[in-house]
C-alpha cells in the first residue's frame, strides 16, 4: 500500500475564522487524520471535551494520538454520530465539517475513489457498507444511472445519455469491475479533446455521492447544528462542489430569513476560498470555507 499525506485544507483560514480558545470544546466530524483536529486542539488543550467523527477505519486507526490524549473518537457517518451526541445533549464551543475524500483514500487504488489508479470499483468511505460502486454500475437501472450522472455529477446531459448506453451495452457481455475499466468506456464516448479536467471526473464524483449518500448525509446533519451549539458557539464547513456548498450556503440562508427567530449569524459573509493556497494541494482549488456563529 503506498504511504500517503493529508493535507488540511484552508487550515489557516479556519484557525482565523472560528478563533478557538484555550479551553473551549471541539467537535470535527470529518476528522480524518486529524490535521484541522491537532490544530485546534493544540490551542484548546481541552482534549476530554472533544469529540473527533469518521466513518473510515483508515481515518480512524490514525486518530491514536489525539485519542490519547483524552479526545473521543465515534466510528461512524457524521449523522448517525451527531444524533448521538443531541441524545446525550452534548454541546459543543466549535464545529468543524472537511467533507469530501481525504488524499489517502484518493490514493490507495484499491479504495477504487480515482480513475487514475486501477483499482476494484469500490468507493465505499466505509467499507462494512453493502452498497458498492460496482454495485451501482452493474446493476442500476437505465434511468436511475442517468439520475445519478445529471444530478450528482452535474454532467451534461448527452454525454451521461452516451456514458449510460456504453455501461448497459458493455455490462451485457461481462460485469464493469475495476477504475480504470470505467474510466476508458467513459473516454471511448466522450467526443472532442480535453486539458485539465479528465472526461470521467464527474461521473466518478457522482457515483461517490451515490454509493456515500453524501448530500443526505450533509442536508440532515445540518438541521442537527443549532442542537449541538453553545451560544456563541462557531461552525466552519468547507465544501468541495457546488451541490454540498448550495446546501450549506442554503440552510444558513434560510436561517438568517428567520430573523429574530434565527439561530446563527454569519461570520463568512462570502465564502473563503481555497483557490489561493497551497500549488502543492490540489485539493483546495475548488474548497469553500463557510464559517457562521450561533446567537
Ligand atoms: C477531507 S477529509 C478530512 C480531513 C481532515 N480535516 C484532516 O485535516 O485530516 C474527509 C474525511 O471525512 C470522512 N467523511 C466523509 N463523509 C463522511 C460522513 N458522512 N460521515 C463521517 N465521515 C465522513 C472521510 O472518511 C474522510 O476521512
Amino acid at each position: 500500500m503506498q504511504k500517503s499525506v493529508h493535507i488540511p485544507v484552508l487550515l489557516q483560514a479556519s484557525l482565523d475564522h472560528l478563533k478557538p480558545k484555550t479551553g473551549e470544546s471541539y467537535l470535527d466530524l470529518t476528522a480524518g487524520y486529524g490535521g484541522h483536529a491537532s490544530n485546534f486542539l493544540d490551542v484548546t488543550k481541552n482534549y476530554t471535551q472533544s469529540v473527533l467523527v469518521d466513518r473510515d477505519q483508515n481515518a480512524v486507526d490514525s486518530l491514536g494520538f489525539l485519542i490519547e490524549k483524552g479526545a473521543r473518537m465515534i466510528h461512524s457517518d457524521f449523522l448517525s454520530a451527531s444524533e448521538q451526541l443531541v441524545r446525550e445533549g452534548r454541546k459543543f464551543d466549535i464545529i468543524l465539517a472537511d467533507f469530501g475524500v481525504s488524499s489517502p483514500q484518493l490514493d490507495i487504488a484499491e479504495r477504487g475513489f480515482s480513475f487514475l489508479r486501477d483499482g476494484d470499483l469500490d468507493m465505499r468511505m466505509n467499507p462494512s457498507q453493502e452498497l458498492t460502486a460496482n454495485y451501482i454500475v452493474n446493476k442500476y437501472s437505465k434511468k436511475e444511472l442517468l439520475k445519478i450522472l445529471v444530478e450528482f455529477g452535474e454532467e451534461k446531459r448527452g454525454f451521461s445519455e452516451r456514458i449510460v448506453d456504453k455501461i448497459i451495452e458493455t455490462r451485457k457481455k461481462n460485469p464493469i469491475t475495476s477504475t480504470t475499466q470505467l474510466a476508458d468506456l467513459i473516454l471511448s464516448v466522450h467526443k472532442g479533446g480535453w486539458q485539465k479536467t479528465h472526461p470521467a471526473t464527474r461521473t466518478f464524483q457522482a457515483i461517490r455521492i451515490a454509493v456515500n449518500q453524501e448530500l443526505e448525509q450533509i442536508e440532515k446533519m445540518l438541521l442537527l447544528l443549532p442542537k449541538m451549539l453553545n451560544p456563541g458557539g462557531r461552525v466552519g464547513i468547507i465544501t468541495f462542489h457546488s451541490l454540498e456548498d448550495k446546501l450549506v450556503k442554503n440552510y444558513f440562508k434560510q436561517d438568517s430569513l428567520k430573523g429574530l427567530e434565527s439561530n446563527f449569524l454569519f461570520i463568512t459573509k462570502k465564502p473563503v476560498s481555497g483557490a489561493v493556497e497551497d500549488a502543492h494541494n490540489p485539493r483546495s482549488r475548488s474548497a469553500k470555507l463557510r464559517v457562521s456563529i450561533r446567537k
